[in-house]
This record gives C-alpha cells, structure tokens and sequence, in this order.
C-alpha cells in the first residue's frame, strides 16, 4: 500500500532531517521519488478523512478520522462546506464543526448568494474524503483535493491541491521570477519578516493567491485565505500539486474559473476589495532618501531638480528627520526648517510625505511623550501573553511597544497624534516601515515563553528558522487575539488605520504607503519591494514583484529605484529610470550610508542628467494614460502571457510586461547592453515613439537600445492619451494632451481617457472614448461631470497608409506631417475641445 505516486503522498515528515527510521517512527510510509519535492515519507494512504454525513443538498459534509496522526491535537471531526458562490467562483472550506478556530477576521465581498449557473461543477468524495471541482467547458479538473490525505491538526493543516498545469504565476511576497519554476522544486514561505530581499524566503508580506494558465489558455485562480504562517510547495507530479501547510487557522479556499487571466484577476479582486483610485500627483515621481543630513540636504536635492527641470511630485523622508527616530516628532535642529520646507514645497505645487515606524518608544519621561502616555492610558499596545503590561521590543527609537492596531481605539489614538503633526507639518501622504512588525529583539527584550505557539511542531524554512525572528512572541495578544493568528496582518490593519487617519485629515484620497500586505491591503495602501540593492540583477528582480503585485490586488507598486543599498553608477541608475517611469509606483529611495542617486546628483554626468530627465519627462507624459488605467481597477502592469495566454513563447516572459494591453516595455537589464532580445508576440506593433513597425512578430528580436533610450512599443489597435509633460503634476495636468493611436491589421483602435480633479474622494470626471475606424478618429465623451478645460494638442497615429493628402479636423483642413517611411501621421499645433466629441479624417 505504500506503493504511491509522488501526487498521492501526504508529506508525514516536513520537519527538515528525515530519514527512513524516524519515518517509520511515524508509522509512515517511505519510499524515494524522483519528482523533486515529493515527499519520501508519507502517509499510508487509508490515514484520511472520510465522510460521515451529507447535510445541505449535498453541499456539506461531515468529516472524521479513525487515527491520529503523530500532530498534536489533531481535530479529529471536521466539516467541509463547499459554497457556489458566484458562476465563476466557489468556496471550500474545511473547519472544526464543534470549536471555533481562527478566521481571518477581514471582510471580503460576499456574494449576494448561490449561483444557480455555474461554469464549475464539483464532486465530493467520501471515503476517503476530497473535492474537485471541474471546468464544465473543457473538462478540465482546476482544483483537485482528493489525490492524498488531509492533516488538520491544531498547529499544522496540510493539503495537497492537484492543478492542470505547469504555468502558475503568484504566490507572494517572494523574489522569484514571475512564472513558479517548477524544476527548482518547492516552494515558499508566507511570514511576514524584516529582510533584506533574497531569492525564495519569506518577505514583508502573505499573498495565498496563485494563477494557472492551462495549455489551451484558459486560466483559474486558488485563494487560501489565512495569515498563520504557511509553506506552499509546487511540487511537478502530475498533475501539478500545490501543497499547503498552515500553522493555524482553518482551510478556506476560493476558486476563480476565469477563464481569461484578466478574468481571474477581476474574480479575485471583487472578493478582496479593488483598490481605489490614488491621487493623481502621487503618480508622478516620488524622490527620496534616508539620511538627507537636515532640511539643507533636503533643499539641495530639490534645488537641483528644479534647477535641472527634472519633474517631480515629492519629497520624502525617511526616519531621520524625527527626534530619536520617534513617531510624531521632528528634529528642531538639522530639521528645524521642515515646516517652512513644506511651505516652499507645497508653494512649487510639490507634495511633502514622511515615514512612521509603528514601534512607540516607551523610555521617555512620563509626561514627555504623549503617543505612549496617550496608548498607555488608552491602552491600546500588543501585550504580554497574560495581558498583564504592553510587549517591549526594539527598533530604532530604542525600547518600543507596538500598537494594536486591531483595537478600536487605536485609529483614534494614531489620528490624534497625525492631527497634532499635521498642524505643524501638512504632510500630504504617509508612509509606514517596518510593519511586519520588526523588532530587533526575537520576540521582545526578554525574549518568549517555551510554548508551543513560539515553537510550533512544524515550523516552515523561514529565513532565521523561527517564527519569533525579528519580530513579537506569538503569544503576545491583541484584541483580535494572539499574535500567532494576527502576524501577517499587523501591516494590514495599520494600513488601514493609516489611510482612515489621513482621508479623515485631508480629507482628499489619502495616499499611504506600506511595506507589510496582506490580500486585500490594496484597499488602503501602495507597496514597495523594501531594502533591494543596487544592481543589475535587483533591477531584473523588480518586474516579477511588480507584475505579482499587480496580481495581488495592489496595482500601485514599484520598488526603489537605483537600489536603496549600495551604490549605483550612472549606467544602472538611468537604465533604472528608464524602467522605473513604467512601475505603477515610482520613487528613487536610497540607504543613509548610500551616495546620493537621484536623477540630478551631483556625481552624476550632465549627459546623465538629460538621459534621466528624459526618463522622468517620459513618465509625465504618459500620466494621462496610466491614471485611466489605474481607474479601470484592474491591474496595469501586466505579464505578456495575460494578453497572449495561448502563446507558449510568452509563459515565462519577465523582462519584458505590458502597460495595460497597449504598451509592451523591453528595458535593457544589462550592464554595457545597446541591445534588448524583445519578444513580439503575434500581433502589429508599432515603435512608440516613432511609429515604425515592428516587421517580424511572433518570434524574438534584437533591438537598438542606445543608453538614452527605452524601448516601449504600442499594440495595434491602441489609442494612448499623452500629455505635454511639466515639471510637477499640477503643472502638467493644464498642458495640452496628445493621442498616440495605432492601426490594428483591420484598421481599428480603441482607447479612452479619464479625468478628474485628481484628489477628490468619489470624483465627478470625464470619460472620453476614441474610436479609429479607416480613415476616421473620433472621440466620444461618455461622462463630462468634471468642469475643466481639456485641450488636444497633437495626434499621431501609426499605421497610415496610403498617405493621406488632405488631413481634416472637425471638418477643417488641417496642416499635417506624414513619414513615409514608418506611415506614421502628426498633426500638431491643433486645439480641440476634448469635452466636445471631435472627428479627424484623412
Ligand atoms: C527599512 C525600509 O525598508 C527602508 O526603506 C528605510 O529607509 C529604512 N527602514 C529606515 O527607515
């Protein structure tokens, strides 16, 4: 009986050091395989699960087991609720019946009810127990549960998922490339954790979400909601199983049948919330540093942006401008000019961002240091596991207690302080650091108990090896409740304090930044990839992260541009920029003990400068067309396999992504490379920027790539709304507009633009659609709600052919440029009324 395929084996011996004698200790099964990841220790395969009772038309059962497992506390009476909760998505959720575990306690979208027609159907078997659920269309089993034994033990839940495919895309957060390298064997970690950014360990956040894009091209997706630590294996038995391990909670799974890549991602994002839209001007470039020495430094950073015409949106800082690096302070001496600062900042029609830390130091003298008087007396820290006195860790500040941001006094608390702050500082956005949370001291200044919630029975590879590192006991508790349960959400919950704190302040759409996510944070917050260094290979690392975010449910990503450790030099940093102007969320951020790296440092070359101000100046104009992507609510930066989910050649493609489905961006990720080897999927493109076709697709190329230049190519079939760029937002947001629009092979495009106040919360805008139809442009306003002038400057439109004698807008002739080499027609110098539907004909 121990006879098993790699797919059908329960891992019995996760624990690193196995061997035979100690498996069969177990009373499991051993035996070896060659399928990297499949366990050699296993369990027998009648140690399962079996149905007892049928309840609710058959869409609940009731589970039990005959035999422990050598776990302990196993929970030996289990009930499965399977939920059909929309066409597209279904709910399975495995839980104790009779005591109530941990539920992640975060609202997701519920479905109004049960779906009667589904695109899914599924079977529950009963002895021994699994489920699967089938895509009615192709047959296809998405989502099997039945192939090896369940463990649901208290501490450690195990289930192995079988998945039609090798091309699995997600699971975070993690360095990886973006498509899951199957022949690399297992798999990852999901622990919140303080780390300088390394291939495969657990990074700042949990993300249990993964994507399958079958051989035909139908794609599904596979949530797991829950925040105890987890290891998720991708093990290449066949089919493909996903294996899952959590350390708590409960199993509670959504299935997403798609069945474009697009589809799932929307499926995905309706349960866990669509981000909103963020402000316009924290699109544009966000410059910052540790350690810029006082408001001088400050001063000379911005003064040679502005000198240098290098458009940016804001400065930041980052914990030095505080007093001891302690929240709600700022230095009176090297910092003693901030106020004034912001001032000029905000007169440049600049913006003025600042970090907090959520460590609170608890050293001062009473009475001098109202954030902790004040949590004190609202008692509103993480305690101690008997809930005697607040956890003590250390960070910055020293000796500091943690907010408990699940508590419902603490947003009260956390806005008082910002509103004392902000008096003083009007800071426009927030971001917050550290909020795994780290703690320098393993779970605090004295250390933990000797339980098992510090030391599980089965603690997953984590970087450091253990659960308490670099953060607080797992015994400690909030009012949500133990630590153990709530670690992965502490980011989550103070990002949603934090963006509550800052609407109800500025009242305008708050913009906060957080480096801890979990599902769902993308209502609140943006992300950045934290501590990367400055090399080739980081700036590599940052499409897969930024594409994976784009997935999770967090569009406005982006990581620090030039690398925050190390040093850059002038190659790296404008290869960087050129990259950056296409991340969602871009911002320049650099260590304390780093040389500067922003666009205009001194050290840099004036040739340099250009290049990077022609990066910058890139950005600016694309702004219109990102903001109306961003406003669709669905992801932006996207892998080629979601627009070409039938193309082989596409699955594993990470150097280069999509703006939507328009823009295919190829950055060179070389030092010394002139070069890029782009992939053009089977399709017309056409050169941005100069509207030459693109002669071969469907195969690779290699294309011209000089250093001031960054390769982005426009999809047949496309209009992008441009704008002439200035050197802040609220500057460029009055200049003219542009279109870039692109002949598909039947002499079609489509695009559309909004626009809004760029700041107000439930904006009234306007939506203005463009349709090439031959040799006729014309745009239609489908929403005009926002009152402001929009005047179109320039049109180009690629793909021309013959060549047009007589150009003609809004009936009038107009003078035109034609390029009878790329086919590519400008009219410039025109001003049209956007609000106004307007026709071009040539
Ligand atoms: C860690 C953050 O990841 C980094 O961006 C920041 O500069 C430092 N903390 C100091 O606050």
């Amino acid at each position: 009986q121990c006879h098993l395929k790699g797919e059908h084996r329960s891992d019995c011996y996760p624990e690193t050091g196995v061997t035979e004698a100690a498996c069969l200790s177990r009373g499991c099964c051993w035996q070896t395989s060659n399928v990297k990841g499949a366990p050699y220790c296993f369990y027998p395969p009648g140690e399962d699960y079996s149905v007892q009772k049928v309840i609710n038309n058959g869409r609940s059962v009731l589970l039990t087991r005959s035999q422990h497992t050598h776990w302990p506390n196993d929970v030996m009476d289990l009930q499965a609720d399977v939920v059909e909760e929309t066409s597209s998505r279904l709910r399975f959720k495995i839980y104790d019946p009779n005591n109530k575990r941990y539920e992640v306690p975060l609202p997701l979208n519920k479905a109004s009810g049960s779906s009667q027609q589904t695109d899914y159907s599924f079977t529950i078997d009963h002895n021994p127990f699994g489920l699967t659920v089938t895509r009615k269309s192709t047959n296809s089993v998405l989502f099997d549960a039945s192939l090896a034994p369940l463990i649901f033990s208290d501490q450690m839940l195990q289930i192995s998922v079988g998945v039609p495919t090798t091309n699995l895309y997600g699971i975070g957060e993690n360095r990886k490339p973006f498509r899951i390298q199957l022949e690399k064997g297992p798999g990852y970690s999901l622990w919140a954790h303080d780390i300088i950014p390394e291939i495969n360990t657990n990074m700042y956040g949990s993300h249990p979400f993964v994507v399958g894009i079958e051989p035909n091209g139908d794609a599904f997706g596979i949530f797991l909601i829950n925040s105890n630590a987890l290891r998720i294996d991708v093990i290449p038995t066949s089919p493909v199983t996903i294996r899952y391990r959590a350390l708590g909670g409960i199993l509670d799974f959504y299935v997403f049948t798609g069945p474009t890549p697009d589809d799932v991602i929307d499926q995905y994002w309706t349960l866990i919330g669509q981000p909103p839209l963020p402000p316009y001007w924290s699109l544009g470039y966000h410059l910052s540093r540790w350690g810029y020495g006082g408001t001088s430094g400050m001063n000379a950073t911005i003064q040679r942006m502005r000198n240098k015409q290098m458009p940016f949106d804001t400065i930041w800082n980052d914990i030095d401008y505080m007093v001891n690096e302690m929240d709600w302070t700022y230095d009176h001496t090297v910092y003693g000019q901030l106020p004034d600062l912001v001032k000029d900042i905000h007169s440049h029609g600049e913006k003025y961002v600042m970090i907090l830390d959520p460590g609170i130091s608890n050293t001062q003298p009473k009475g001098q240091y109202a954030p902790y008087d004040d949590g004190i007396t609202d008692d509103i820290f993480v305690k101690t596991a008997d809930g005697s006195a607040p956890i003590v860790g250390e960070v910055w500040p020293g000796k500091t207690v943690f907010p408990d941001f699940t508590h419902p006094k603490a947003e009260a608390w956390w806005q008082k302080h910002a509103q004392i702050m902000h008096a003083q500082l009007p800071f426009d956005g927030i971001w917050i650091d550290m909020n795994e949370p780290s703690n320098f001291k393993d779970g605090s200044v004295t250390g933990c108990g000797n339980n098992s919630l510090e030391n599980p029975p089965y603690t997953p590879p984590l970087n450091g090896s253990s659960v308490i590192q670099k953060t607080l006991c797992m015994s400690s508790t909030s009012y949500g409740g133990l630590h153990y349960n709530l670690h992965n959400l502490y980011g989550h919950f103070e990002g949603k304090a934090t963006y509550n704190v800052l609407k109800n302040i500025i009242g305008k759409r708050p913009f906060v930044l957080s480096r801890s996510t979990f599902a769902g944070s993308g209502n609140y917050v943006a992300h950045w990839e934290g501590d990367n260094f400055a090399d080739w290979s980081d700036l590599y690392y940052s499409i897969p992260e930024v594409l994976s975010f784009n997935m999770f449910g967090i569009p406005f990503t982006g990581v620090d541009i030039c690398g925050f450790r190390g040093d850059s030099d002038e190659e790296l940093c404008t290869r960087w920029l050129q990259l950056g102007a296409f991340y969602p969320f871009m911002r320049s951020h650099n260590q304390n003990v780093a040389p500067d790296k922003d666009p205009a440092a001194m050290r840099f070359s004036s040739a340099a400068h250009d290049r990077n101000r022609e990066a910058l100046r890139l950005r600016y104009r694309l702004l219109p067309f990102l903001y109306s992507l961003m406003s669709r609510r669905r992801a932006v930066a996207r892998p080629l396999i979601f627009q070409y989910p039938t193309d082989s050649a596409a699955y594993s493609i990470d150097r280069q992504f999509l703006w939507g489905d328009s823009l295919l961006i190829s950055p060179v990720l070389d030092r010394g490379n002139r070069t890029v080897n782009a992939y053009f999927p089977k399709d017309t493109w056409y050169d941005f920027f100069t509207g030459a076709e693109v002669s071969k697709t469907g195969q690779w190329s290699v294309i011209s790539a000089p250093l001031d230049k960054i390769n982005v190519h426009l999809r047949g079939g496309s209009v992008v709304p441009t704008q002439v760029p200035d050197v802040t937002t609220e500057k460029s947001r009055h200049n003219d507009f542009g279109l870039v629009v692109a002949s598909s092979g039947s002499r079609t495009a489509q695009g559309f633009l909004y626009w809004d106040d760029g700041e107000t919360l439930d904006a009234p805008f306007n939506n203005i659609q463009f349709n090439l139809d031959g040799e006729r442009l014309t745009s239609t306003v489908k929403s005009s709600n926002y009152a402001t002038t929009m005047t179109l400057g320039s049109i180009n439109v690629y793909g021309v052919a013959p060549a047009p004698s007589t150009v003609r807008v809004n009936g009038m002739g107009v003078a035109h440029f034609y390029d009878h080499h790329t086919k590519a027609l400008s009219v410039t110098r025109l001003k049209v009324d956007l609000l106004k539907p307007f026709v071009m004909t040539w």
